[in-house]
C-alpha cells in the first residue's frame, strides 16, 4: 500500500479534480494489489501449514463426584462385596445398603464374617442361618429369609430387558438352599424372578438371568432363602445386560456413549487426586484392580466414598479401544496426595512418600503395567490380559508419572527413580511428568525445571479458574519454548456451566489449537458429576439414574473433539487481533482432507471475521456448519437439558467471504475437498 501511494506523488498530474479521480484509482489498485497479496500468502501459507498434535482433545476420567460406581459402571447393586467399613465412613458397615427381611414370618440370623471369605482381597460376607420359613402370602408374595439391595438410589429397571444376575455362595448346611431371586418396585411388585438351587460346600458362583416385565427406575433386588439352611453368600451382582457394547461387568450405555459420540483421542484415568490417593495405603494400585470381580481390592477413594475397583485398567483399556481413544494411564509417583487427610479427616497428614525400600518394588510394578498392556501373552502380565479375554495388546503408548504433586525432594527422587527405569526399558513409551495444581507458582516452576533437566516429554498442567483468565491467558502456550517437552493441558475448565464459561473454553481451545506444535494434548476436567454427590464445582456431564445432562461446556469440548485436525493454518481467516473476545483457527485433518474452520465470540455483539480458503485447492464449497450460541448466562439443567445445544445446518461458501459471529458463540465450518 505505502508503495503505492508513494508512485501516485511521482505521477505528477496538474489539475487537482483529475488528481483526485487519479489518486481515487490509485487506491482502489491498491486495494486490490493488496487483496491479492493477502491471497497469495494465503496459498503460499496454506501449502505450508503446521503439523499439530493428532492427540489433542480427548477425555479425563476421574472416580470423582460418584462417577464410577452408582455411574459409569453398570453394577446396579451397592456393597455388593460386603466391604463397606466404618473406618471409610463411620456410618457404613458390612450391611450398608442392604436390608434383612424375612418375609412370612420367616426367621434366622444374619451375621457378617471374614474367617474363610471367596478371597482374601476380598474379607468379608454374609453368613445366613434360616431357622423358619413361614407361610407364602398372596399379597406379599414368597416367605424366606433374605437380604435386599436397594443399589445407588433406586434400581432402573427396563421393561423387556435382561439382568444378569450373580453371587458367590459357600453352603454351611447339608441340604441345598434353594433361592428365589427377584427385581421388585418399592411397593414390592414383582419386576422379574427366578431361582437358584445351591450344590457345593466351597465357595462357588451361581448366576441366573432375569427378564423383566415393567418399567422401574427405584427397583431392588431381593435375594431369599425359601428353605431351611446356613449358607455364606459374596459378591452379589446384577448387570444390566445391554451395556456398553455388551461388555461384560462394562459400563452404563447411555453415560458412554455420550462419552463415545465426543471420538475422543485419548483418555486419561483413573484420576485425579484419587491416584495419588489420601496417605500411602490410599494410592490407587493398578494391580489391585484387574483380574476376576471378587480378587480385587476395594477400598475408599479420596473422595471419601466407596470403590468396588469393578471398573478397574481391564475395564478402562478396553473401554478406550472400543471408542478409538489411546489409554492414558497415571501412575502414582511414588508419593501420596499434598492434601492427604484434609479433604475427609482433620488432622491431615500431607504427601508421604513411598519409603525407598519400597521403591524397587514400585517401579516393577509401573514396569509390569506396560508388560499387561503391551506384552505377548507368553509374558507374564501379557498371559493376566490375555486370560481376561483380550490377548491382543492394548496398544498402550503414554504413561502419568504423578498427579499435580507438591514437588518436593521426596517426590524429586522418586520421580527420577522411576521416569528413568521406564525410559531406559521402554522407550517407546511417552512418559507425562506433571507440575503442580495451579498454571503458574512454585509447584509449576519446579515441576518444569525438574521435566527440562530430566528432558521428559510431555508435562501434566492443570488449573481451573474463572473465564476472564481464559481470555486474558490466550497466547500462553504461543510464548512456551519449542525444544523443551511438550505440554499436555491434563485439567482445566473455566468455573462454571454457563455459556460464558464454555464460550470462553472455547476461545483458549482455539489457542490450544493454534499451539498444537507444542499441546500435544488436552482434556477438561472433571468429567461426571452424579445429582445430589457433586464434590467438584463445575463438571462436564451431569446425570442421575435415568437422565443425562449434557453441559454447553460439552457441547463446546464435542465440536472441538470429532472436528480436529492434524495441520494448522495461520492466515485463512482474519480478524481484529487487538480484540481479544474473539478467536478462530482453521485446521485440516488429515484423514479425511477436510479444512474446519473454527470462530468463536465471546462478546455480547455480533463480530465479523474474514474468511480466504483461496489457498486451498479443491474445495468443495458444500459445507457442515454447527453453531452454539446463547445468552452468557444460558445453561443446561435436568428441568431444561436442551436449553442450550449446538445446531447443525448445511451451507455454501466461497473461496472468500466473511463470517459474522453471533454474540456468545462457537461457529464450526467443515469444508469438504475434492479427493
Ligand atoms: O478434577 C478434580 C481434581 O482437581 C483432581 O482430582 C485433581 O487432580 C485436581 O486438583
Amino acid at each position: 500500500m505505502k508503495t503505492c501511494i508513494k508512485r501516485r506523488y511521482k505521477l505528477n498530474m496538474g489539475k487537482w479534480m483529475y488528481k483526485l479521480l487519479i489518486n481515487s484509482l490509485l487506491v482502489l489498485a491498491c486495494l486490490l494489489v493488496s487483496e491479492i497479496t493477502i491471497a497469495q500468502s494465503a496459498k503460499k501459507t496454506t501449502t505450508e501449514g503446521k503439523q499439530i498434535s493428532s492427540d489433542l482433545f480427548g477425555l479425563f476420567f476421574e472416580d470423582i463426584n460418584y462417577s464410577a460406581d452408582g455411574g459409569l459402571y453398570a453394577e446396579l447393586i451397592q456393597n455388593r462385596s460386603f466391604e463397606y467399613n466404618p473406618e471409610e465412613r463411620r456410618e457404613w458397615s458390612p450391611f450398608s445398603f442392604w436390608e434383612y427381611i424375612t418375609p412370612g414370618f420367616s426367621y434366622g440370623r444374619i451375621s457378617a464374617e471374614t474367617k474363610s471369605p471367596v478371597h482374601p482381597n476380598n474379607p468379608h460376607y454374609l453368613v445366613l442361618d434360616i431357622e423358619h420359613i413361614g407361610k407364602e402370602d398372596q399379597f406379599k408374595g414368597v416367605a424366606g429369609v433374605g437380604i435386599k439391595n436397594t443399589g445407588f438410589d433406586g434400581m432402573v429397571i427396563r421393561s423387556g430387558e435382561k439382568y444378569n444376575f450373580s453371587m458367590f455362595v459357600r453352603q454351611l448346611s447339608a441340604e441345598p438352599v434353594i433361592f428365589n431371586i427377584s427385581i421388585q418396585t418399592p411397593s414390592g411388585k414383582v419386576l422379574a424372578e427366578n431361582t437358584i438351587t445351591t450344590s457345593k460346600t466351597d465357595w462357588a458362583k451361581y448366576t441366573t438371568t432375569l427378564n423383566a416385565i415393567e418399567n422401574c427406575d427405584t427397583a431392588s433386588l431381593v435375594l431369599l432363602a425359601t428353605t431351611k439352611g446356613k449358607f455364606a453368600i459374596d459378591v452379589v451382582s446384577l448387570f444390566p445386560e445391554k451395556t456398553f457394547k455388551n461388555r461384560p461387568n462394562g459400563l452404563r450405555a447411555d453415560l458412554a456413549q455420550v462419552l463415545a459420540d465426543m471420538e475422543p483421542r485419548f483418555v486419561r484415568f483413573p484420576g485425579g487426586c484419587l491416584v495419588h490417593g489420601d496417605g500411602l495405603g490410599n494410592m490407587y494400585r493398578w494391580k489391585n484392580t484387574i483380574g476376576p470381580i471378587e480378587e480385587r481390592v476395594e477400598q475408599r477413594n479420596i473422595w471419601g466414598y466407596h470403590q468396588s475397583a469393578g471398573l478397574g485398567y481391564f475395564e478402562y483399556f478396553w473401554f478406550c479401544e472400543d471408542i478409538g481413544a489411546k489409554p492414558l494411564p497415571v501412575l502414582p509417583a511414588a508419593v501420596s496426595c499434598q492434601n492427604s487427610g484434609g479433604t475427609w479427616r482433620i488432622g491431615g497428614t500431607g504427601q508421604k512418600a513411598l519409603p525407598m525400600g519400597e521403591i524397587k518394588d514400585y517401579i516393577q510394578e509401573v514396569l509390569d503395567l506396560i508388560e499387561w498392556a503391551n506384552g505377548p501373552v507368553t509374558s507374564s502380565w501379557g498371559a493376566k490380559r490375555a486370560a481376561a479375554g483380550h490377548p491382543e495388546p492394548f496398544k498402550l503408548q503414554y504413561i502419568g508419572i504423578g498427579n499435580e504433586d507438591k514437588i518436593t525432594p521426596e517426590f524429586e527422587e522418586r520421580f527420577k527413580m522411576i521416569f528413568s527405569a521406564v525410559k531406559e526399558i521402554h522407550p517407546e513409551i511417552t512418559i507425562i511428568g506433571t507440575s503442580g495444581p495451579f498454571h503458574s507458582g512454585e509447584d509449576f516452576n519446579k515441576g518444569w525445571k525438574l521435566a527440562n533437566e530430566l528432558k521428559v516429554p510431555v508435562v501434566d498442567e492443570h488449573y481451573y479458574t474463572d473465564p476472564n483468565w481464559f481470555i486474558s491467558n490466550q497466547y500462553r502456550y504461543d510464548k512456551y519454548s519449542r525444544d523443551a517437552g511438550h505440554v499436555y493441558l491434563g485439567e482445566y475448565a473455566s468455573w462454571g456451566n454457563k455459556m460464558r464459561n464454555a464460550i470462553a473454553e472455547a476461545a483458549y481451545m482455539i489457542s490450544l489449537e493454534r499451539n498444537g506444535d507444542v499441546v500435544r494434548m488436552a482434556s477438561y476436567a472433571p468429567m461426571l458429576a452424579k445429582k445430589g454427590f457433586t464434590q467438584w464445582k463445575t463438571d462436564m456431564i451431569f446425570f442421575d439414574n435415568v437422565n443425562i445432562v449434557l453441559t454447553p461446556n460439552y457441547h463446546v469440548q464435542k465440536l472441538f473433539s470429532v472436528n480436529q485436525g492434524d495441520i494448522y493454518y495461520h492466515n485463512v481467516i482474519s480478524k481484529d487481533e487487538k480484540d481479544s473476545t474473539i478467536a478462530a483457527s482453521c485446521v485440516q485433518d488429515k484423514e479425511t482432507s477436510d479444512i474446519i474452520l473454527k470462530l468463536v465470540n465471546f462478546s455480547n455483539v455480533q463480530k465479523v471475521m474474514k474468511i480466504n480458503l483461496a489457498g486451498f485447492k479443491n474445495i468443495l464449497f458444500d459445507a457442515e456448519q454447527s453453531l452454539i450460541t446463547g445468552d452468557a448466562d444460558a445453561e443446561n439443567t435436568f428441568e431444561k437439558p436442551q436449553n442450550v445445544f449446538p445446531v447443525e445446518t448445511a451451507v455454501k461458501v466461497s473461496k472468500t467471504f466473511d463470517y459474522a459471529a453471533p454474540a456468545m458463540s462457537l461457529t464450526v465450518i467443515r469444508i469438504k475437498t475434492k479427493k
